[in-house]
């Protein structure tokens, strides 16, 4: 999703820039920017493609200056190409503006504008922002108030950064739904729509919030509302380090985010086990404990792999804390003005914390005066910010498009949360302590699923060339099944689906043939016998199959062409390991097939608009 960072300064911003969008790139984009103010002018250089493209042709120019912003855009309105891409800019191009999210009534705010004489040059909602200003500049505001009162007219959402040789002293930046911090350095500030991009250079920062603006200066900022108050904002130290953003000698972002489970997961559960009590201490609900534990339903929102990971809280939650569960795609449940009661919790799950549909689900189930709850990865993420409690996953900062680690630490969260409202209802002593004894173990056995890499990159060999997938589940492993559906399509392209087990019968049986491998979660559970049947049913098809079984499981190799087998644990925590050779087999296949598995065409890490 788009990219902004922006400097001003003592130094040359634009070696700055550049490298503040390669951290950017992990978010997903199709070109990018620099426009930067020089002594006595100003240049915007833009190009389709990566951030190195546009490294090399600036190299060309010995561009330097003080001041300037960088976007990574990835295409909404227009396609993606060079004069698409930002920094756009006025028709004396003297201002130049990059924004991130989707102006809804650019197509009237142009017409306006068209009528005054302005000529538009993009197929992009965004260029509506440096004509719009440059009318307000040309009544005699200066450039904070003619962002401002432009900003007024704009519906949608933007977060955006101006610059403006005329007052070349100062970046202006405004925040409505895509995420905006504010970098404070020495004679120096940043603009970021995301920390990585400038922990480079400083670890404080200030979250800018919706409906408000900065003038940024070297040396100093002001924020103010857009209603032209200004307000006080608290300075935040971020935790996170550069390396932990780095490859640390991996070849990929997605691999290094898979070999870190046992440690990122150890991190989700790190102080918040109470062994003796058999259950868990979750400071960020202390608060409203009661409340959830007294909720007559949860619903859980979420989108793509955080929606999995909810649908296998819903089989916790119902399994141990007796409450009614529903699992609900943001996205739906935004606009189907759904039926909320004072006493249900809404659990809203994102690694970002910053996906548009969740957040905007969020903010609807606040107005309906329900308990918002947060998982986010993302410390102080949007999310994280604006639900009333929450729990955060500790995995780290994940960059790999395709979620891997975020997925198991949201999975670990969800069983803390279980035990913690389980135990204040009818779950005993001695269970809540055999799970916490299971969650404990969790990354040992992880590092042990972890060890058979070699032997599913060899399978990937056999499989890389596949046009569809098939995976099947039950229970607690049919979320499982969408999951590594989800993981294989995103960064291979192989059309994959996810299927319970039992609905095979209903449809995909008919697609079984001598070409479709289906791999089958399959661990030693109460349902192990159906699934099993499942897969002679497929054998008789002439599929090719594959199973995640458990270790002692030797009844199921001459049953299926390949076996992946991993330890046992309890049904619930079944998931956090039958999805990591799944993770692990869909990377393969896509490195095999030559792919970008960081960052896969057309998708984003961060989904910030609609
Ligand atoms: C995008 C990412 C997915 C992610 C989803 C939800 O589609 O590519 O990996 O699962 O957004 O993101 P969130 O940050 O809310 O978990």
């Amino acid at each position: 999703m788009c990219g902004i960072v922006g400097y001003i300064g003592e130094k040359n911003c634009v070696p700055i820039l550049i490298n503040g969008l390669k951290r950017l790139e992990y978010r997903g984009y199709d070109s990018a920017g620099l426009g930067v103010l020089t002594n006595n002018h100003s240049v915007v250089i833009k190009n389709k493609g990566k951030v190195s493209l546009l490294e090399e042709k600036v190299q060309k120019t010995n561009l330097s200056g003080k001041v300037g912003i960088g976007h990574t855009r990835w295409a909404t309105h227009g396609v993606p190409n060079e004069i698409n891409a930002h920094p756009h800019y006025n028709t004396s191009r003297n201002l130049y503006v990059i924004h991130n999210g989707i102006i809804e009534n650019f197509r009237t705010l142009k017409k306006g504008l068209e009528k005054l004489g302005y000529v538009f040059e993009t197929e992009t909602d965004s260029e509506v922002l440096p004509h719009l200003i440059d009318s307000f500049l040309k009544k005699g505001n200066p450039l904070f108030k003619a962002v401002r009162l432009a900003l007024t007219e704009v519906e949608g959402t933007y977060g955006i950064a101006v610059v403006y040789e005329g007052e070349p002293d100062k970046i202006i930046a405004a925040r409505k739904g895509s995420p905006l911090v504010l970098g404070l350095g020495d004679n120096e500030n940043f603009i970021a729509s995301d920390v990585s991009a400038i922990l480079a250079h400083t670890k404080q920062v200030i979250y800018i919030e919706d409906g408000e603006l900065v003038e940024v200066y070297k040396d100093k900022f002001i924020v103010k509302t857009i209603t032209d108050n200004e307000i006080e904002k608290e300075i935040h130290e971020i935790s996170m380090t550069l390396d932990e953003i780095d490859k640390g000698g991996f070849s990929h972002f997605m691999l290094k985010e898979i070999m870190e489970q046992p440690e990122t997961i150890s991190n989700s559960i790190r102080g918040r086990i109470l062994f003796e009590k058999g259950t868990s201490r979750l400071g960020g609900l202390t608060e409203v404990v009661d409340r959830l534990v007294n909720s007559k339903r949860i619903i859980i929102t979420a989108c793509g792999t955080s929606w999995h990971a909810g649908l296998v809280g819903e089989y916790m939650f119902e399994q141990f804390c007796r409450i009614p569960t529903e699992v609900e795609y943001a996205s739906e449940f935004r606009y189907r003005n759904p039926i909320i009661n004072h006493d249900d919790t809404i659990l809203f799950i994102s690694q970002s914390g910053e996906t548009a549909d969740t957040l905007a689900a969020l903010r609807e189930a606040k107005l309906k005066g329900a308990l918002v709850l947060g998982i986010c990865n993302v410390v102080g993420s949007s999310i994280a910010r604006e639900t009333a409690a929450g729990v955060y996953t500790h995995a780290g900062p994940e960059i790999g498009v395709a979620s891997t680690k975020a997925f198991t630490s949201q999975l670990v969260v969800l069983a803390l949360i279980t035990l913690l409202v389980a135990r204040r209802k009818s779950m005993s002593q001695v269970d809540g302590r055999a799970i916490a004894e299971e969650l404990m173990a969790i990354p040992d056995k992880i590092n042990s699923i972890l060890r058979l890499n070699d032997q599913i990159e060899k399978i990937a060999s056999e499989f890389h060339d596949a046009n569809n997938f098939l995976y099947l589940g039950r229970g607690y492993n049919f979320p499982v099944a969408l999951e590594g559906a989800l993981k294989l399509k995103e960064i291979s392209y192989i059309h994959a689906e996810g299927y319970p087990a039992a609905e095979m019968k209903h449809g995909p049986i008919a697609l079984i043939d001598e070409n479709m491998p289906v791999v089958f979660i399959a661990p030693k559970d109460s349902t192990y016998d159906k699934i099993i049947s499942n897969i002679e049913e497929v054998k008789a098809r002439g599929g090719r199959t594959i199973a995640i079984a458990t270790e002692n499981d030797n009844g199921i190799d001459s049953l299926v062409d390949y076996t992946i087998k991993v330890p046992s644990t309890i049904r619930m925590l079944m998931p956090i390991l039958t999805v990591i050779p799944l993770q692990l087999l869909a990377y393969h296949i896509a490195v095999k097939k030559g792919l970008n598995v960081d960052q896969p065409r057309n998708l984003a890490k961060s989904v910030t608009v609609e």
